[in-house]
């Protein structure tokens, strides 16, 4: 299975590639991010997961140390080809090929890891994840979905439900979790950090599951300082 989709992958950014929002808007939402966490500038950030590159990008754009890192060659053939003077990595996040405790900020947006029916099932994942951060630093996890607890119907993402990223991320050994849930196009350019509260999360989950409306769930883990 986790071969025959790296395969998949490989072919898919042969001919083509994800679609992403303009790169101002992009830039919000990382910046959004970025200054809810008070993520200093230059800090040391590992994409991962990252594709053809484009948040390694932006995050570069928003002054971060990035580094990229996929399992698809062809993906970080054309990051490469892209973004000639970023860094990218070929690895499996499976197996992330740098020391613990190096990086201030893990992002990692639609990893397909995560494309599970349990979520539960990522926590070993997630905790591996922590390791890789210096301590007291942040694990950011953005998920789209629309939070019915089931697959997408033009694709196999699988749309998690608020509750069962929860459960799992609270029974972390960490310092703090935080769930946003963001509409991804307006309030990152209009609110910016001031989206990602618990108000406004409380208001998109009820719009949310009262349309068809897709969002993302933003989890921001904080690791032990130890
Ligand atoms: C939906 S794409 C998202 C890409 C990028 N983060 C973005 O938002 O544009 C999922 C990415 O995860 C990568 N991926 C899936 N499983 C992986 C694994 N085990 N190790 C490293 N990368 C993986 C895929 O190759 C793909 O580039």
């Amino acid at each position: 299975m986790g071969k025959s989709k790296k395969t998949w992958y490989d072919n898919f950014y042969k001919q083509s590639d994800f679609k992403h929002r303009s790169e101002k808007q992009e830039y919000a939402y990382i910046k959004m991010l970025i200054k809810k966490l008070r993520i200093k500038e230059g800090a040391k950030v590992l994409d991962l997961g990252c594709g053809t590159g484009f948040y390694t990008h932006i995050l570069d754009l928003a002054g971060m140390d990035v580094i990229g890192l996929d399992y698809s060659k062809e993906g970080v053939y054309k990051a490469n080809e892209t973004f000639k003077e970023l860094e990218f990595v070929i690895a499996d996040a499976n197996r992330i090929p740098f020391k613990y405790n190096t990086f201030d900020l893990i992002f990692v947006k639609g990893l397909s890891l995560f494309n599970t029916s349990d979520f539960s099932s990522t926590k070993p994942l997630i905790t591996s994840f922590l390791g890789y951060l210096t301590d007291g630093e942040w694990l950011i996890i953005a998920l789209g979905s629309n939070l019915r607890g089931e697959q997408k119907k033009d694709s196999n993402w699988f749309n998690h439900r608020f509750d069962s990223v929860k459960q799992t991320l609270l029974r972390l050994d960490c310092s703090s979790v935080e769930i946003y849930y963001t509409d991804r196009i307006l309030s990152p350019v209009f609110l910016g950090k001031f989206a990602l509260n618990k108000f406004f999360t409380k208001i998109l989950l009820f719009i949310a599951l009262k349309t068809k409306l897709m969002g993302e769930l933003i989890c921001v883990i904080k690791k032990l300082s130890r």
